[in-house]
Order: structure tokens, then C-alpha cells, then sequence
């Protein structure tokens, strides 16, 4: 008997403090008018003095755990992505196990920038189908607000804070059927925090057109994989990095961007956290019906990229 991974719940969390594009115009030489035509961003959550990503992830956890009616002890495996630890170690992971309450299961983080949630969640299932675990908690975190430079307006009007977290557990339906990942070290420079200093340095431009030309790519490459074509997809949940990037990956599917989970104008892009933020956010809406699937993809700093599709399976 195969196994799959199957998502009994999801779970966000939003720092209550909002920076909006008008705010940010006092702050660097910018509008609210640049902001919006260039990347669909009308605000951003920021975390609070002394608010760091292991309490972000924790409440997005206690969420998700709560739609899943799965106790933290239960739980066999913890996997966080995250760019912006609060601590070099322990990891996250440990540190939320810790707050969570639960003890024994393998925890650990993983690092693959705005693809860190695709990258944690394929993890995740690779240990449950292998029979390695049997319930994991699987949660994108990001205090990008630490590693901004305040001072430069063509990346600090881009990031956000929060979390986003899902609970899988082994199951004869599935759930996830399959997961891509993939990444190119050569681009590195364009996108990155340098050696000795605290702040990301972006190449806006580059970035933008190998991500609209790479996430062409892996959406294709998931539906092959599945034998399906875009008509067979229900839903997109896009990294929310910037509607122009979203809506080409929308177009070269031929999906209206009614059936496009979107979250960027409020929440910025929000690197590992953006993607199970959307993901939350929909389900809550109750836009996900049982039995829909939806295509999950993210691209970032590496580069690295990659996709997951899910069938919607809770009621
Ligand atoms: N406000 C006003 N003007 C700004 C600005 C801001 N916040 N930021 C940059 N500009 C200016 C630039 O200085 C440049 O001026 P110039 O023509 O006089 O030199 C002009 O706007 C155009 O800059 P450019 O960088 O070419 O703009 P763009 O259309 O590429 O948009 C980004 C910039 C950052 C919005 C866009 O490149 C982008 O979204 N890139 C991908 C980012 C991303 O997704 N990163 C994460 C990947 S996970």
C-alpha cells in the first residue's frame, strides 16, 4: 500500500504593525503610485521590537495544528524554511518544538530563500511516503524586516514579515502528489545577503525575467509530471513576490486570476513565508473545495525554485 501525505490544516500568522506604501514614501523616494504599477504591493506587516521568527512561527503553528486536530505531541517531524533565523543555532525548528510542547520529533530547518516552503514541504513528504514520519508540522517564517536596508528603495518597498505552517500526515489519499525543486547556485550574485553584511542586495530586473521564464517552466514541468494540462488545475497559489511575476505565470496557464490566490498588496512578498500565508488565507475564505487541485510555486534567491500540487482533500 502506497503512502501519501495528506494536509489536515493550515495556520498564519500577520505581525499586527502595517507599513503602507504611504508611510514608505516618507521613509525613502518613492510612491504609492511607483509601488503599486511596479509590484502590485499596498502594504506590509512588520514584526515587532523584540518579535522574531520563532514567535511568528509558533502561533502560525498553534493554527494550523488547531484546524488539524492533531495535538503538538503527536507530531514525528517539524521542518522550518526560513532566511531569517532568530538564532544561528538552535535551529527554529527546535526552538518551536520547544514552545510547542513537544519532544522526540526530528526537527530541523532549511534554507532555500522564497522557495524555503516548497523546499521544507517536499521534505516533508518525502519522509512520510518513505515511512520515516507519520505526522509532520511543515512552516514558512520570515523577519525579512531584519535583513532590509531601510535606506534602499528598490528592495525595502518589496518584503514583509509572518508565518505560515501546514500539518501532513501519512495517509492512503492523497494530499501531495507531487513536488519539483530545483536551483542554480551561478546566479547567486543577484540576489543576496554579502559576505560580512547584515542587508539583501537585489538585482530587481534579472530577477524578475528568470523568474517569470523559470516558473513558466516548472508549472509545466508539474503538470507533465501529473499527465495533466492547465485546464485540469483549480487553483494557482503563487509566491506573492510581485503581481506582474504572478500574472505571467497566470497567462502562460491560461488561468483567469480568479482562480489565483493572491495575497501581495497586503502582505509583500514575504520570502518562505509567502506561499503558506496565501495558502491559509484561501482555505480560510473557504475558496478550496474537496477534490480541487492546486498548484503550488515559488522562486528566490540561489536561485532556487520549485513547485508542489495538492489535491484538496478536507471538506
Ligand atoms: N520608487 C521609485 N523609483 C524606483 C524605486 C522605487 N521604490 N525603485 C527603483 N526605482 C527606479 C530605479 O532607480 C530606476 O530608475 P532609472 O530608470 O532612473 O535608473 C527605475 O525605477 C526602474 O528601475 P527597475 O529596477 O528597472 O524597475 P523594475 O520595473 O524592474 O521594477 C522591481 C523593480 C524591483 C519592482 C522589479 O524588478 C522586481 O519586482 N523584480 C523582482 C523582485 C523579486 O521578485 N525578488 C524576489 C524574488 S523571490
Amino acid at each position: 500500500m502506497s503512502l501519501h501525505s495528506r494536509l489536515l490544516g493550515t495556520g498564519s500568522y500577520l505581525p499586527e504593525r502595517i507599513l503602507d506604501n504611504q508611510e514608505l514614501s516618507r521613509m525613502v523616494d518613492t510612491s504609492d503610485e511607483w509601488i503599486v504599477a511596479r509590484t502590485g504591493i499596498h502594504r506590509r506587516h512588520l514584526a515587532a521590537a523584540g518579535q522574531g521568527s520563532v514567535d511568528m512561527a509558533y502561533r502560525a503553528a498553534r493554527e494550523a495544528l488547531a484546524m488539524a486536530a492533531v495535538p503538538a505531541s503527536a507530531l514525528d517531524l517539524i521542518v522550518v524554511a526560513t532566511t531569517t533565523p532568530d538564532q544561528i543555532f538552535p535551529s527554529t525548528a527546535c526552538l518551536v518544538q520547544a514552545r510547542l510542547g513537544n519532544r522526540g520529533a526530528a526537527a530541523f530547518d532549511v534554507q532555500a530563500v522564497c522557495t524555503g516552503f516548497i523546499y521544507a514541504l517536499a521534505t516533508a513528504d518525502h519522509f512520510i511516503r518513505s515511512r520515516a514520519a507519520r505526522t509532520a508540522l511543515v512552516i514558512g517564517v520570515e523577519t525579512m524586516s531584519r535583513i532590509i536596508d531601510w535606506t534602499d528603495r528598490s528592495t525595502c518597498i518589496l518584503f514583509g514579515d509572518g508565518a505560515g505552517a501546514v500539518v501532513l500526515r501519512a495517509d492512503q489519499e492523497a494530499g501531495i502528489l507531487s513536488t519539483h525543486l530545483h536551483a542554480d547556485g551561478s546566479f547567486a550574485d543577484l540576489l543576496q545577503v554579502p559576505v560580512g553584511q547584515g542587508h539583501l542586495q537585489m538585482q530587481g530586473n534579472p530577477v524578475f525575467r528568470m523568474a517569470v521564464r523559470t516558473l513558466g517552466e516548472i508549472v509545466q514541468e508539474t503538470l507533465a509530471a501529473n499527465h495533466m494540462t492547465a485546464r485540469d488545475l483549480d487553483w494557482l497559489v503563487p509566491h506573492q513576490a510581485n503581481i506582474r511575476i504572478i500574472q505571467a505565470t497566470a497567462e502562460k496557464l491560461g488561468m483567469p486570476m480568479e482562480r489565483v490566490v493572491t495575497t501581495v498588496a497586503d502582505h509583500g512578498n514575504v520570502s518562505a513565508a509567502s506561499v503558506p500565508l496565501a495558502l491559509d488565507h484561501a482555505a480560510r475564505l473557504g475558496s478550496f473545495q474537496r477534490g480541487q487541485t492546486l498548484l503550488l510555486e515559488a522562486f528566490g534567491g540561489g536561485f532556487t525554485w520549485g513547485s508542489a500540487l495538492l489535491r484538496w482533500t478536507e471538506e
